[in-house]
């Protein structure tokens, strides 16, 4: 038994010493200690030992016992602190090395396209409004001289949420809005998402941006409405840029026009960029109609005004000579990043 238990403590210590892992110390530390680990089955059969021997062995066996112990913990300790020089080495930081660049996002062509517009027009003393993307078939249509039988209305389809709510297919609504709040006179823009129901392809796509304006006041004419659009054209495309309006119809305003502006690419001679005719078209506008404003509970007789639309993805398109609307919406950083 002697010899048995001299065995057993060198095979432990020779494994504790031969170990490179801290998980390895724990096996160890079953194998020989544990519930059913080598000095217990010794323990085990201490009743095949005479009475007389017994304590003896009983002492052997707890030295044994004890001196594995130390030796487990005592190996423990040198590993750990091995594991911690070796973290401590591996993470160790170089203070002098250039820093890492984080990585800051960029804004989206069409936000910088917002912001700019948006410049001008509260720099002429305009107030950016917002109004709902879901929103009244009435708001949408009807209050703005679209009755469910006209064919402008065609024009827009869109997504029903049901018969009385759209998502709205302009920003026009947000005018009806606007004017209904009763506070005059009105100087607002309203940049916001609208929806059609149209297929994506490099000009169009089912959901894109508009900024509507407005303007009421007493003895607004068409002469401001050029005024003003001329202005906001130099201010985004240079001071070269001219307007032409040419006649249009929309329903909500009389007269409407749309607005060109002279191609920023080649100054009005013609190239790739504007078809060869010099001119581009921004934007739609007019008068706003007197069925309307009586409809907002504005009396037409006292009050007149003018307004606008225009597509902010063609004037980001534009601005960034962008030739592809779709690259708008993919997000693909390096694009981003160009602008
Ligand atoms: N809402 C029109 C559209 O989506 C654009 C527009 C035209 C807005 C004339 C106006 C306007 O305010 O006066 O096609």
């Amino acid at each position: 038994m002697r010899e048995q238990l001299e065995k057993i403590k060198e095979e432990a210590l020779k494994q504790i010493e031969a170990s490179d892992a801290l998980e390895r110390l724990n096996d160890i530390r079953v194998a020989y200690l544990g519930k059913k680990g080598e000095l217990t089955s010794v323990l085990k059969s201490m009743k095949d030992v005479s009475p007389e021997e017994r304590p003896k062995v009983g002492q052997m066996v707890n030295e044994a016992r004890a001196l594995i112990e130390a030796k487990l913990e005592e190996t423990k300790n040198v590993l750990a602190r091995k594991a911690r020089e070796e973290q401590m080495k591996r993470e160790v930081i170089d203070v002098t090395l250039p820093a890492e660049k984080g990585n800051v996002g960029h804004s989206h062509p069409n936000t910088i396209a917002l912001e700019e517009v948006e410049r001008i027009f509260v720099g002429m003393g305009y107030e950016v409004v917002e109004g709902p993307e879901v929103e009244h078939d009435l708001y949408n249509f009807e209050k703005l001289n679209i009755p469910a039988n006209h064919p402008a209305k065609d024009e827009q389809d869109t997504f029903y949420i049901n018969k009385e709510i759209v998502l709205r297919t302009q920003t026009s609504p947000v005018q009806v809005r606007t004017m209904e709040q009763g506070k005059l006179p009105i100087r607002m823009i309203a940049p916001g998402r609208v929806f059609r129901s149209d297929e994506v392809d490099a000009t169009h796509s089912p959901s894109f941006h508009q900024i509507e304006g407005l303007v009421i006041d007493k003895n607004i004419t068409f002469a401001d409405l050029k005024g003003t659009l001329a202005e906001f054209a130099r201010e985004l495309f240079g001071p070269e840029t001219k307007v032409k309006f040419r006649p249009h119809h929309f329903p909500f305003t009389e007269p409407s026009a749309e607005v060109d502006v002279t191609c920023f690419k080649c100054g009005g001679k013609g190239c790739r960029f504007c078809k060869g005719s010099g001119w581009i078209e921004i934007l739609g506008c007019g008068m706003v109609h007197p069925h309307v404003l009586e409809m907002s509970g504005i009396d037409p007789e006292e009050y007149s005004g003018f307004a606008f639309g225009v597509g902010l993805e063609r004037i980001a398109l534009l601005k960034y000579e962008i030739d592809d609307m779709r690259l708008l919406y993919e997000n693909d950083i390096r694009f981003l990043k160009q602008f």
